[in-house]
């Protein structure tokens, strides 16, 4: 068996794509440090077998016909000094055709997509993708991750409930089963382990199960890469000090495609839910007015802004605000998180692991969990089930049980607070 890693991802053309490959093939040529990754800095030397870096290769979808190049100078992320540098390696690169739905994804305004007559044919032409990039690239493992443009906010519904009603599903194309569902469904049946960055809905119940009977790894959702990193860290301190958490008012500014998507009403709702969930879960108690807002302001492009006012108040009721201003750059924030969770999935696979990965918690806003169980969102209770899972604790079986499902994404009246 070689160690070579095949990356598929759905969204290739994106800033987060883009940004990934340009890093590894400039890691690779030792342009740049190996830096911002949590598998190669001393952590990553505990766990056995990680796939190099220097062999991973990537395939994958997109909306967009330009090359995966193209693409990264328009991004503007990666300087365009160290672009050119690898530019023969990224303009070699372009995606296959995308299974989309405008019904899920309003502004697409792609032309790079399957003309399938059925979702049974999208999901076999998602399955002869990844074969097909198996063999030419001769390799022996695959893993699958979502990178797309956030899908608008779905509810779940019967077709989304069990395998059999799924399948019933797909056989009659219902238009309620996304893209995003269909891209895990193939991966389940195609073995592929597989997760998913963008906050849109695809661990419905069906899928869930599926992974299981199919022995697939899954995790997700939402990457958690700024402010909502910040949220996970900070709260935990606050409830340790019984710093009670009056308010919590998040902003953001942000001017890439990412925030351009986000500015449909049916995406915001779906990224602020995700963003929304964390806070209640680590102080124990429901902060009375945690708002979330994201706005598209072009002139900022990768660069979001993030704003946090906390009103907290401690001793003898006295009321006390902390002011936090997160001036980061998104895609370069989340690259290297892909990295690690494609490193990461991979060695799952291969320790056997099935089903909703716990320990990966940690790179996700809204970690995937089953329907009654409370997710852990405390960064440092998620680093560590990471570490306990790397020395051999089996993690992987739901512990915290809800005490009712109120607030949850699979209640359908649950409202956004804004
Ligand atoms: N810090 C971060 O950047 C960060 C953090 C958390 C989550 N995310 C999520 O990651 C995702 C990607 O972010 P980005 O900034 O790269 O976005 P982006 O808009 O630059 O890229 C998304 C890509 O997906 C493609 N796409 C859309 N629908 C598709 C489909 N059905 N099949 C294949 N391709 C499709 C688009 O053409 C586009 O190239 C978003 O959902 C975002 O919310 C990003």
């Amino acid at each position: 068996m070689n160690n070579k890693v095949g990356v598929c991802v759905i969204g290739s053309n994106g800033a987060v794509a883009t940004t990934m490959m340009a890093g590894i093939a400039l890691m690779r040529k030792g342009l740049v440090p190996r830096r911002g990754m949590l598998t190669e800095g001393s952590f990553g030397k505990k766990i056995a077998d990680l796939a190099p870096l220097d062999s991973m290769v990537f395939g994958g979808w997109d909306l967009k016909t330009d090359t995966a190049y193209e693409a990264a100078v328009q991004h503007e992320v990666v300087p365009r000094h160290l672009l050119d540098k690898i530019e023969g390696e990224l303009s070699a690169f372009r995606a296959w055709p995308a299974v989309a739905s405008e019904k899920f994804l309003k502004t697409f305004a792609g032309k790079n997509v399957v003309g399938a007559k059925s979702a049974r044919e999208e999901i076999s032409i998602i399955q002869n993708n990844i074969a097909q990039f198996k063999k030419d690239q001769n390799l022996d493992r695959v893993v699958m991750v979502n990178l797309t443009s956030t899908e608008k906010h779905t509810q779940l519904e019967d077709v989304h409930c069990s395998i059999s009603a799924f399948e019933a599903g797909l056989d009659q194309s219902d238009e309620r089963i996304s893209p995003a569902m269909k891209y895990l469904y193939a991966a389940c049946k195609a073995g592929v382990p597989y997760f998913n960055f963008t906050p849109s809905l695809s661990k419905i119940p069906a899928l869930e199960a599926l992974s299981v009977e199919c022995g697939v790894p899954i995790a997700g959702e939402d990457g958690k890469t700024g402010q909502t990193l910040m949220k996970t860290v900070l709260a935990p301190a606050l409830a340790l000090r019984d710093l009670h958490i009056d308010g919590w008012f998040s902003t953001n500014i942000l001017g890439n495609n990412d925030g351009l998507v986000l500015n449909d009403p049916a995406s915001n709702k779906t990224k602020i839910i995700s963003k929304k969930e964390v806070l209640d879960s680590i102080v124990g108690y429901k902060v009375e007015d945690h708002q979330v807002h994201i706005h598209y302001y072009k002139p900022r492009g990768d660069a979001k802004e993030a704003w946090d006012n906390i009103d907290v108040s401690g001793f003898l009721g006295e009321r006390m605000q902390i002011k936090l201003d997160f001036l980061c750059k998104d895609s370069i924030l989340a690259a290297p998180l892909i990295i690690d969770l494609v490193r990461l999935i991979d060695v799952a696979q291969r320790r056997g692991e099935r089903g909703i990965q716990r320990q990966l918690s940690m790179f996700f806003k809204a970690p995937f969990h089953t329907i009654n169980e409370e997710p852990i969102h405390d960064f440092f209770k998620q680093f560590n089930l990471l570490e306990r899972w790397v020395e051999g604790e089996k993690i992987n079986e739901p512990a915290h049980t809800k005490k009712s499902v109120k607030n949850s994404v699979y209640n359908p009246s649950f409202e956004v607070n804004i």
